[in-house]
């Protein structure tokens, strides 16, 4: 059988599986908010399971063991991150299951402890707006020295990581100002790992929200997917030009495209480009005890047991999978230029789940490098 056939065969195979899993994929699900929010956005049961927690978030739902996933991106005092629902976990463990961690009460939701923020900058740009900073990662459920992974609403099945996770915001311009009107934002990443965390949420109304929020660079972190000038210690709120998009560069005045490799070719140990960390203007710093008042009341739940290991499977996701890996250029979130420290759990591979998984794995991989190179 000619490579051609076999990859055509391949790729069929891997599209019948897709089918069978989900219906209709996370992105293509749009809800209203608040009316049309259903119990979970994703109630399939598909071979990663059932969705862990529900997007109807309200005053019985708000408290440190809430289940929400449905997150927000409007400002720098109002935003929420994906993390774990249990203390010491990794992200690569627990990626279709996050949970929203947010600063402001109201949505149902946890709410991320005093303390926890420790730089945050907030960009609004023509195309997106994004919050990058650094946090004490442990108070949000996430191990100690987790280099992490990225969050999107995609996936190899397609039904996102958190599965049925939902984001919405207030912040784009075609609101207004009106801070009561919600969009449903259906292009948007959120890297968590490594202290450091960028969450951007691509205005829907933008012909390349799926380009800026683009989901394939899962393993080389906020440097390169959220290029960025956030400062520990500093919070701020800025306007900024665009980035390029993820994963796109300029060389010698060409337009070169970056392919990360495969996760089965090891640590990533050279990028062939610095990203290009867009101008910015008005940035105007706030005190983070103002900003970040409603948090004062909300006590962490860390534990110094081991990292927690789940039961979702991980490595099953062949797009999106948290990367674990271990190489500066690959730690989870790697906020700004700095580099991290040591991922003490980094290239732990996460548990599969089954010989179906196993086999999904494959096949996407098979796919995806398809797609690469297509
Ligand atoms: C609050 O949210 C929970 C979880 O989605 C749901 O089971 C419950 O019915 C909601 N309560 C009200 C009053 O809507
Ligand atoms: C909307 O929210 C932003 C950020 O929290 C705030 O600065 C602004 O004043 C609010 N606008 C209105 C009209 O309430």
């Amino acid at each position: 059988m000619s490579r051609y056939a076999l990859s055509t065969l391949l790729l069929a195979a891997a599209t019948t599986v897709l089918a069978q899993d989900t219906a209709t994929p996370l992105a293509s699900k749009h809800f209203a908010y608040p009316s049309g929010i259903p119990y979970q956005a994703d109630p399939d049961q598909g071979v990663r399971g059932s969705q862990f927690g529900y997007n109807k978030c309200n005053a019985t739902t708000e408290n440190q063991d809430s289940l929400c996933q449905t997150s927000f991106l409007n400002a720098l005092d109002d935003f929420c991150l994906w993390a774990p629902s249990k203390p010491n976990s990794l992200i690569a463990d627990t990626e279709g299951e996050e949970v929203a961690w947010c600063t402001k009460p109201g949505r149902g939701t946890r709410l991320i402890p005093a303390g926890a923020l420790q730089g945050v900058q907030f960009m609004r740009t023509p195309d997106y707006i994004q919050v990058v900073g650094f946090i004490d990662q442990t108070k949000i459920n996430i191990a100690n020295g987790d280099s992490g992974g990225e969050l999107d609403p995609h996936g190899a099945d397609l039904r996102g990581n958190p599965l049925g996770g939902l984001v919405y915001s207030n912040g784009f311009p075609s609101n207004n100002g009106n801070n009561n009107t919600f969009q449903q934002v259906i292009e948007w990443h959120n890297f968590m790992g490594g202290n450091q965390f960028c969450f951007k949420a691509c205005d829907p109304a933008g012909p390349h929200a799926a380009d800026f929020c683009q989901h394939i660079y899962d393993r080389i972190g906020c440097a390169y997917n959220a290029p960025n000038a956030a400062q520990t210690g500093v919070f701020e709120s800025c306007q900024g030009e665009n980035q390029d998009f993820p994963g796109v560069y300029t060389s010698n005045g060409q337009v070169v495209t970056y392919q990360q490799p495969p996760e089965s070719l090891g640590v990533i140990s050279t990028i062939p480009y610095q990203p290009r960390v867009p101008a910015s203007s008005n940035c105007v710093p706030f005190d983070s005890a103002k900003l970040f008042a409603s948090l004062g009341t909300v006590t962490p739940t860390t534990s110094s047991a081991a990292p927690t290991t789940s039961s979702t499977g991980a490595k099953t996701t062949g797009s999106s999978s948290g990367s674990g890996t271990a190489s500066r250029s690959s730690a989870g979130a790697g906020a700004s230029q700095t580099s991290n420290s040591a991922a003490t759990f980094g290239g732990r591979s996460g548990p599969e789940s089954g010989a179906v998984a196993g086999i999904v794995t494959g096949m996407f991989g098979v796919m995806f490098a398809m797609a690469f190179l297509a």
